[in-house]
């Protein structure tokens, strides 16, 4: 299932909607208000151009912040050259909470920043009221960008599976097509089915803890590639993420590993070799090749794309 095509650090994927979105993101769950705008301008320094944050993180407003930073010291970046992507979580769900949070996205943001490229539902860990409410409201922002609260430019959601996905196309005030679907993809849960639907609709898939948040780094089989082919284990996942055609999202608090994570991808189109292989062969993808793994590592073990309403 990897999608060979010649990438680059700037590549970006171009949704449903017609917009683009650069496959590297950087990811900033975990990221403390008091480091959140400071790495966040490290990494638009070395060269991420989409930023991850969310409302459960407590941190996008410094997440904003950085950018904006950025921006004013690099007068040759424009604010459409950076995506910015939030959510909503599961406690502001509803139509009238949704509303109400979005309202705080913009407060939280206007400041630095006049719009976002993308908000997602956190998850479906709610009801099918919540849910669609929730997607009501934001459909409204993309339908009637005028409405003086907040340009969204995109909307998608996160940690859904077949029937949340399902739920939403038979409702029938359903209009937008959520642009991605962001999830936790990894060699041990490749979520095989799910991509297919997801290909099927046309909707990208985005991949969260694409390290494993670090737990499987040290992995017997991963640590043997990494020694016969001199390649990290961190670099063979996230090439291994970029193979298999995700936006990947990455988190450090580290600058220099922030880079390191950006610097496996070539400079620019066409430098890679030419193989479209990023480097990995096809005995590194085949021990990776895990399709009926489902190990899931975030959400307390338990896959929210299962979750079934109480
Ligand atoms: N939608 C959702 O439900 C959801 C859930 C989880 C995550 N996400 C998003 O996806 C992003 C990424 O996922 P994640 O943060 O869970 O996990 P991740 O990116 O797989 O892993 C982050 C961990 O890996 C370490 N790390 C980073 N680069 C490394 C390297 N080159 N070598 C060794 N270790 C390295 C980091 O440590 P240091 O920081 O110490 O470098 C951190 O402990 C999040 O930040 C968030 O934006 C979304």
């Amino acid at each position: 299932m990897t999608h060979q095509r010649s990438l680059h650090k700037f590549s970006t994927s171009e949704l449903n909607n017609g917009q683009h979105i650069p496959i590297a993101g950087f990811g900033t769950y975990l990221i403390s208000v008091e480091k959140a705008a400071t790495l966040v301008y490290d990494a638009l320094d070395a060269g991420y151009r989409h930023i991850d944050t969310a409302i459960a993180y407590k941190n996008q407003r410094e997440v904003a912040q950085g950018v904006a930073r950025f921006l004013q010291d690099h007068p040759n970046v424009q604010r459409k050259d950076i995506w910015f992507t939030t959510k909503i979580a599961n406690e502001n769900q509803g139509y009238e909470n949704t509303q109400k949070a979005v309202q705080q996205i913009s407060d939280d943001t206007k400041e630095f920043i006049d719009y976002v490229d993308l908000i997602l539902i956190h998850s479906p860990k709610t009801s099918t009221k919540e849910r669609l409410g929730t997607y009501k409201a934001l459909q409204e922002y993309v339908l009637e960008p005028n409405n003086g609260v907040l340009s969204v430019k995109s909307i998608g959601v996160s940690n859904y599976g077949i029937a949340h996905l399902e739920e939403l196309f038979h409702w029938e005030g359903f209009k937008v097509k959520p642009v991605i679907n962001q999830l936790e993809l990894h060699p041990w849960l490749p979520r095989v089915g799910l991509r297919e639907y997801l290909d099927k609709h046309e909707i990208l898939a985005e991949a969260y803890s694409p390290l494993t948040r670090g737990r499987r780094l040290d992995d017997p089989e991963l640590l043997e590639l990494s020694q016969r082919y001199n390649l990290s284990p961190a670099e063979i996942l996230l090439k291994w993420s970029y193979l298999q055609g995700f936006i990947v999202l990455v988190k450090t608090e580290s600058p220099k590993r922030a880079k390191d994570n950006l610097d496996l991808l070539p400079d620019s189109k066409g430098s890679d070799g030419g193989d479209g292989m990023l480097g990995l062969n096809s005995e590194i993808l085949k021990v990776l090749d895990k399709p009926e793994s489902k190990v899931v590592l975030t959400w307390g073990g338990i896959d929210p794309t299962l979750y079934k309403d109480e």
